[in-house]
């Protein structure tokens, strides 16, 4: 007879502009992942605007967990743990989704798990492809972070290399409001790329003078900025779609580059994507041919698990709990925290 009790995680995630909740059954099975987003909002701002975020979290952030309970038709007592991103993200907004967690926790005795934002991205692949097998390459590309990671098992893993700079997905965005695209800048920028000739412009890319697998992209976006200055100020026609398929191009070379130097270098069995960026059709697209040569399979979340979500963090979470990682109730949110 098998008497092992599943374990139930209740998790939530507020670190940026979605308030989401989400119930995990040992960690990988997703009962119900809710997510209230607020890009609305936002976008006439052209940015997430932190105060009206956390105001909106602290309106979501009860019926959002209402619902994932009911969704998942698990109640509060049957619950193990409750864990919540702790950072990285806007203080404000990790304030609302911690205090949250850390009332539940309290009130229901039991643990309270912080969980990275960034890990939690990276365990989005595990929740889509529970087969997949370490060693492996993870690279994360959010609006935040831009990192290539080494993972010998689920529980350890190293930084290979990291952006020295802006995160690829910021340069998206930048570029996008400069271009007066809207926002999120990722999602605009890849639909009109697919108007545009790639090789229209040639950007330049980022040289490190060491051997180092580190990223840098504010260069190419003050690239941008100047070309169309200067194609202004020549008075000579500005083609957006040539721009933002140019630009696109020039941010994967970048990321595609260094994650074949890596691969040549440690033996993995798959390479991962995780952030916002993994989203991009394009991107996910010339990354796998390039590894289908080395033999390398690419893995990457369902599309609902590659921007914000809770069930990432309870995914994230489950190995924390394994490991007995609990957090006291004095936790407090790390805006800057990193892996
Ligand atoms: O992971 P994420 O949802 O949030 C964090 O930053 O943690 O990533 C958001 C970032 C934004 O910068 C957005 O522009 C970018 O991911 N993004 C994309 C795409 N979808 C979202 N970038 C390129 N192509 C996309 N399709
Ligand atoms: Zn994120």
């Amino acid at each position: 007879m098998n008497c092992k009790k599943d374990i139930f995680i209740l998790a939530l995630e507020t670190s940026c502009d979605e308030t989401a909740a989400a119930v995990t059954r040992n960690g990988l099975d997703i009962l119900s992942s809710v997510v209230s987003s607020q890009i609305d909002l936002h976008e006439k701002f052209g940015g997430v605007v932190p105060e009206l975020a956390s105001r909106k979290h602290l309106e979501f952030i009860n019926p959002v967990i209402e619902e994932s309970l009911a969704q998942a038709g698990v109640h509060k007592e049957e619950l193990d743990a409750v864990a919540a991103t702790c950072g990285p993200g806007l203080v404000g907004s990790l304030l609302v989704g911690l205090s949250a967690a850390k009332t539940l926790s309290f009130l229901l005795d039991v643990p309270l798990i912080g969980v990275n934002h960034i890990l939690g991205h990276i365990y989005a692949n595990f929740i889509s492809h529970p087969e997949l097998q370490t060693p492996v390459l993870c690279l994360t590309v959010s609006g935040g972070h831009t990192d290539l990671l080494y993972f010998e098992d689920l529980k350890s893993y190293e930084i290979l290399g990291r952006t020295r700079d802006d995160a690829a997905g910021e340069a998206f965005d930048k570029i996008a409001r400069f271009l007066e695209l809207g926002y999120p800048g990722g999602p605009v920028i890849e639909k009109l790329a697919r108007e545009g000739d790639s090789g229209a412009v040639d950007f330049p890319r980022a040289e490190f003078k060491d051997d180092t697998l580190d990223f840098s992209f504010s260069g190419l976006k003050t690239a941008v900025i100047n070309y169309v200055h200067n194609q202004r100020q020549k008075d000579e026609k500005i083609n957006k779609a040539d721009i933002a398929a140019s630009f696109q191009k020039t941010v994967f070379d970048m990321l595609i580059k260094n994650v074949i130097k890596a691969a040549n270098k440690m033996e993995v069995k798959s390479v991962v994507l995780a952030g916002g960026v993994a989203a991009n059709e394009k991107f996910r697209c010339r990354l796998e041919n390039e590894l289908t040569s080395k033999k390398l399979p690419l893995f990457y979340p369902e599309r609902k698990y590659c921007t914000d979500n809770a069930a990432m963090i309870g995914a994230a979470g489950y190995y924390q709990f394994l490991n007995r990682d609990f957090a006291a109730l004095d936790l407090n949110p790390e805006p800057g925290l990193r892996l």
